[in-house]
């Protein structure tokens, strides 16, 4: 088939991962987490005993780190400098910190270019890939194929990531989560460099009502039209 580039953007919370791997996996596509990618310079940031408030730190060490992020939608894999970061850039320390780190514009150009050169690979052989994140479709894969823009109510998407963390479910556990959530949508929607947009060509999609499988089977239409 065809190598198609899709661009799966949208806020934390609305189903982004879980469509994005379901689709390249569905399609024998591949994938790529970009805000994986993020989450692993803020690992390394914090690991350095740098202040993620500290941009000119931050941006001072932009291309140290070794980032390598492997595109299998079933068993997708992160390092930085070698060491398997997959598990603790989910934890509380980095996603606090990982907004401050992905606001400053040479994390973003260092990290863009990843990105591209991976997109660029995946077009070149095979069925393509997914890529998901925040400004896919508005800066770093314009001319994608197909773009969508998952969204979701708040309180959706706070009982799905409350989920996902486990334990005790309970309303003052949602009311944080709702909290965290929203706290980490406005900083990355109100940054100046790339903030979380919808493309204007992105196909919107309000997965609040729909199954996993719902969307999943959604998104794979749209891309079987375009090949
Ligand atoms: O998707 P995830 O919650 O793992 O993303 C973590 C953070 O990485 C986001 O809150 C955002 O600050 C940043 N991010 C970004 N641009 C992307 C993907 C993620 O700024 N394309």
């Amino acid at each position: 088939p065809t190598p198609v580039v899709v661009a799966i953007d949208g806020p934390s919370g609305t189903g982004k991962s879980s469509t994005s791997k379901g689709v390249a996996a569905r399609l024998g596509m591949a994938y790529l987490d970009t805000g994986a990618q993020y989450r692993a310079i803020t690992w390394w940031m914090l690991r350095q005993g740098i202040d993620p408030a500290d941009t000119a730190a931050v941006a001072a060490a932009a291309e140290k780190p070794e980032i390598v992020s492997g595109t299998d939608p079933l068993a997708p894999t992160i390092t930085v400098d070698g060491t398997d970061v997959s598990a603790p850039i989910r934890g509380a320390e980095v996603t606090g910190a990982v907004s401050a780190v992905s606001a400053v514009p040479e994390i973003r150009a260092r990290i863009t270019g990843l990105q591209r050169s991976i997109a660029e690979g995946a077009a070149a052989s095979g069925p393509g890939i997914v890529v998901e994140g925040r400004d896919i479709g508005t800066t770093v894969l314009p001319d994608a194929d197909l773009k969508i823009f998952l969204t979701a109510a708040p309180e959706v998407r706070a009982a799905r990531r409350s989920g996902e963390l486990g334990g005790p479910q309970d309303a003052a556990r949602l009311a944080a989560t709702r909290a965290d959530l929203v706290r980490r949508d406005t900083a990355d929607s109100s940054r100046t460099a790339s903030p979380l947009a919808r493309a204007g060509d992105a196909v919107e999609l309000d997965t609040g009502d729909l199954t996993l499988e719902q969307v999943v089977e959604r998104v794979v239409a749209m891309i079987e039209e375009r090949r």
